[in-house]
């Protein structure tokens, strides 16, 4: 008897994307991203919502035509409740609803932040439990503390901007348009990190903070307009500034816990500087470090299909009254 099917949807952001599971093995997901807000400088909340209505039933359409499956294969249906932008969020948890009650199926309700770290177990090699989990992307930056995939307690997080924000600011600042964090990276590979000075912010406990950075960018930009003429330099710097506070944290947090498997999931997770800085940290301490594909590290819906695989494990469905947040209560 072939596993009931899991259709999982992702639009909490400015990706739309749907993955089908059966049981634990991933069958396919695809991702569409929204280009528009490239021309703004940033993502525009009520562009994304439309483009999610229209982009979602034409996914669907190819992801069952590719896969060779119908509607009524599908068991269970998965999608983002929050955190994220709420206008995105209910257009596909909506659709989710609506595919729910159509095929008298169960929902379940997925943490955007919790499915980015379930991300790890879409394809081995898995981290061991327990874990310690860097979490960074463009609207979240913090450092979770997994004991089994659904018990994990925020140990650190940003006190203001998020680490992918401070990078696509500062590409903005640097004229580099949309999103920046990949810019930035490519960029910085033939910089001098040590060429401009900038501050490291060093918080209490494990917590970050980004906007000293930034402001920091901003003056230099003001009193030294010529170090545009100098990106590669610029961005380099500015790329070690950002990076270098998240290593920190995750050292001295690994020491606390006594961890040795380390995550490092979200879109900055695709950042080759960061890849380089986590790897040599796992050489000194003796570290395994695990990074998600690139393809599971930016906003998908392999991912949240896998945290709802666990969450259906434990019987962890979601009454169909719930309605999406934009941001993780603060305990
Ligand atoms: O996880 P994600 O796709 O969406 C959120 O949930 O935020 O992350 C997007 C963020 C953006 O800020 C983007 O600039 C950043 O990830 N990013 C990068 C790189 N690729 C994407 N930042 C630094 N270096 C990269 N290579
Ligand atoms: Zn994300």
């Amino acid at each position: 008897m072939p596993h009931p099917l899991l259709l999982a949807i992702e639009t909490s952001c400015d990706d739309s994307a749907v993955a089908l599971y059966e049981g634990d093995r991933l069958v396919q997901h695809l991702t569409s991203s929204q280009t528009i807000h490239a021309h703004y400088g940033g993502v525009i909340p009520e562009f994304a919502a439309r483009q999610h209505l229209e982009a979602l039933p034409i996914l669907l359409r190819h992801l069952l035509s590719e896969t060779g499956r119908a509607l009524a294969d599908i068991g269970a249906v998965a999608a983002t409740i929050g955190p994220g932008l709420v206008g995105s969020l209910a257009v596909g948890l909506s659709y989710a609803k609506g595919i729910a009650v159509g095929r008298r199926i169960p929902l379940v309700g997925v943490d955007h932040l919790h499915a980015h770290v379930m991300a790890h177990f879409i394809e081995p090699p898995y981290p061991d439990f327990p874990f310690l989990n860097l979490l960074v992307s463009g609207g979240h930056t913090q450092l979770m503390l997994f004991r089994s995939p659904l018990d994990y307690r925020i140990i650190g997080r940003t006190r203001d901007d998020a680490v992918g924000e401070a990078f696509d600011k500062a590409a903005v600042m640097m004229q580099l348009g949309y999103p920046g964090g990949p810019a930035i990276d490519r960029l910085a590979r033939t910089g001098n990190p040590h060429a401009f000075r900038f501050p490291i912010a060093r918080m209490p406990g494990f917590d970050f903070s980004y906007s000293g950075l930034k402001t920091a960018l901003k003056y230099l930009l003001r009193d030294h307009p010529d170090a545009l003429d100098r990106p590669a330099d610029l961005a380099a710097s500015f790329q070690e500034a950002a990076l270098r506070p998240l290593i920190q944290n995750l050292e001295r947090a690994a020491r606390q816990h006594r961890i040795r498997h380390i995550g490092i999931a979200g879109g900055v997770a695709a950042n080759s500087r960061l890849r380089q800085m986590a790897e040599t940290a796992a050489r000194q301490h003796g570290w395994r470090i695990f990074f998600p594909a690139i393809e599971y590290c930016t906003d998908n819906a392999a991912m949240v299909g896998r945290a709802a695989r666990f969450l259906l494990e434990a019987g962890r469905t979601t009454d169909l009254s719930v309605t999406p947040y934009s941001r993780t209560p603060q305990v």
